[in-house]
């Protein structure tokens, strides 16, 4: 339905107002599958609407959990455990739907999962995922395209990831908790997304240390309890929405938001002539009213170096920024497809690898471009936002994927812009 959508954006209005900052997807999904791990009841409150999540929630309906959402509330019954496959059309829906392998590990000491694909954005492996399961005690079986994991007994154990994965961190997390013996993770992700969950699992009853910092000890328990658990605010949506403000050359208070979690992303838009300033515990003002200067070199790198994530709508933004910026992309080997989309609206960018060279321009033009990915279409939309005249931005559905609302959100502070449907 969502995948005959566009968005479309008239350009050249200022944005100034509030903006409510979205739940985090990222932290909302390893949370819906470790709620597999509970006994009781699970009240997650600020859990975006997003069709990410929507998938989540199917996993949950189909592996026999019982789940409603009010609203940004959202309930599960974890009581009962039915099935333990992941179907591999969810699977291929969302490929962080892999995360649900630790959690049911941790619950039913099995789960059937199809191999993740390529992605639009790089090969995404789960290697380490796999080999911190069978340092656990799990048995992993392929055949045709399936994985079979299997264990008599979970059992704790000291895992080195080659590098801090997200993903990975949280599964072994989640296959940890509940298995017997104490589990390190060297070398863990420290994304402020990995805290949450520790928090939500502790909440449940886990003993989990050091969630943050590159060693997680977790001792096993016999048993969780779900709780009620409200998610951290997005820090992605709140880049983009700092980058759509700062396009503009704007005047935005996003509400509901993590200034500290943001710290990467702000220090560059400060660095670009941008007055940025968090108050009041969870509000940020962004003014940009100044001539924005290109920042001259940005490397993504795991938290707490600039996020992989915000490269594509920071790449946006540096395009109407005076002088040149090189990106530096570490982290995906494929992340730059939203570039031959943003050279259309008349941005100069030239990719050489994995590095991206970005001449800023005074002046964009719209034009139908097509999202490439979640973050790439997002950073159409910001690009849209500073080009004169109308700009299309086709293939909607990868957008609402993570961004709740987004034509509302913008909408409310001043762009024009709406849904169209596409025939
Ligand atoms: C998560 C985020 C994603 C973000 C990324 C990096 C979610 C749902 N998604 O993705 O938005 O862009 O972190 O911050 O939270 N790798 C391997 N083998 C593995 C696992 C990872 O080689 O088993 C590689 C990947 O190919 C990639 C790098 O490690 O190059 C980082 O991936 P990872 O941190 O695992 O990202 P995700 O968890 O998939």
């Amino acid at each position: 339905m969502s995948a005959r959508q566009a968005i479309s954006v008239r350009g050249g209005r200022t944005l100034e107002g509030e903006i409510v900052i979205q739940g985090a997807k990222n932290s909302a999904l390893p949370i819906l599958a470790a709620s597999v791990l509970c006994k009781t009841e699970v009240t997650l409150y600020n859990c975006p609407r997003l069709t990410d999540c929507d998938a989540a929630m199917r996993i949950l309906t189909t592996i026999g959990c019982s789940c409603k959402r009010e609203g940004n509330v959202v309930s599960i019954n974890p009581s009962v455990v039915s099935a333990t496959e992941i179907p591999s059309s969810l699977m291929r829906e969302m490929r962080s739907s892999v995360i649900f392998s630790g959690a049911l590990l941790g619950r039913e000491k099995r789960c059937r999962l199809s191999f993740p694909g390529g992605c639009e954005i790089g090969a995404r492996p789960i290697d380490y995922h796999i080999a911190a399961f069978k340092k656990m005690g799990v048995s992993v079986q392929d055949e045709h395209g399936y994985l079979n994991l299997t264990a008599q007994k979970l059992s704790g154990a000291v895992i080195v990831l080659p590098m801090p994965s997200v993903g990975a961190t949280e599964n072994i997390m989640l296959a940890a908790v509940l298995a017997k013996g104490v589990t390190e993770i060297h070398n863990a992700a420290r994304e402020p997304e990995i805290v949450d969950l520790a928090e939500f699992l502790i909440k449940c009853g886990a003993k989990i240390s050091g969630a943050g910092t590159e060693l997680i000890v977790i001792e096993g328990v016999k048993e969780l309890y779900g709780c009620d658990y409200t998610v951290m605010p997005d820090r992605i949506a709140a880049a983009t929405y700092l980058c759509a403000g700062a396009v503009t050359r704007g005047e935005l208070v996003l509400a509901k938001a993590d200034y500290n979690s943001l710290r990467p992303v702000i220090s560059v838009l400060e660095q670009m002539g941008v007055s940025i300033y968090g108050y009041g515990g969870n509000y940020i003002y962004i003014n940009a009213k100044k001539t924005l200067k290109a920042p001259p070199m940005i490397r993504t790198a795991v938290h707490p170096g600039f996020p992989t994530d915000a490269q594509p709508v920071l790449m946006a933004l540096c395009m109407t920024a005076e002088g040149t910026t090189v990106f530096s992309e570490t982290i995906f080997e494929n992340r730059y497809r939203h570039v031959s989309e943003l050279t259309r609206l008349g941005g100069k960018i030239n990719v050489e690898g994995r590095v991206a060279v970005v001449e800023g321009v005074p002046k964009l033009s719209g034009a139908e471009l097509m999202a490439t990915d979640l973050r790439g279409g997002a950073a159409m939309v910001v690009a849209a936002l500073f080009a004169d005249g109308v700009t299309r931005v086709g293939n909607a559905s990868y957008i609402y994927r993570g961004y709740e609302d987004i034509e509302e959100r913008l909408r409310s502070v001043g762009a024009d812009i709406r849904t169209v449907q596409v025939h």
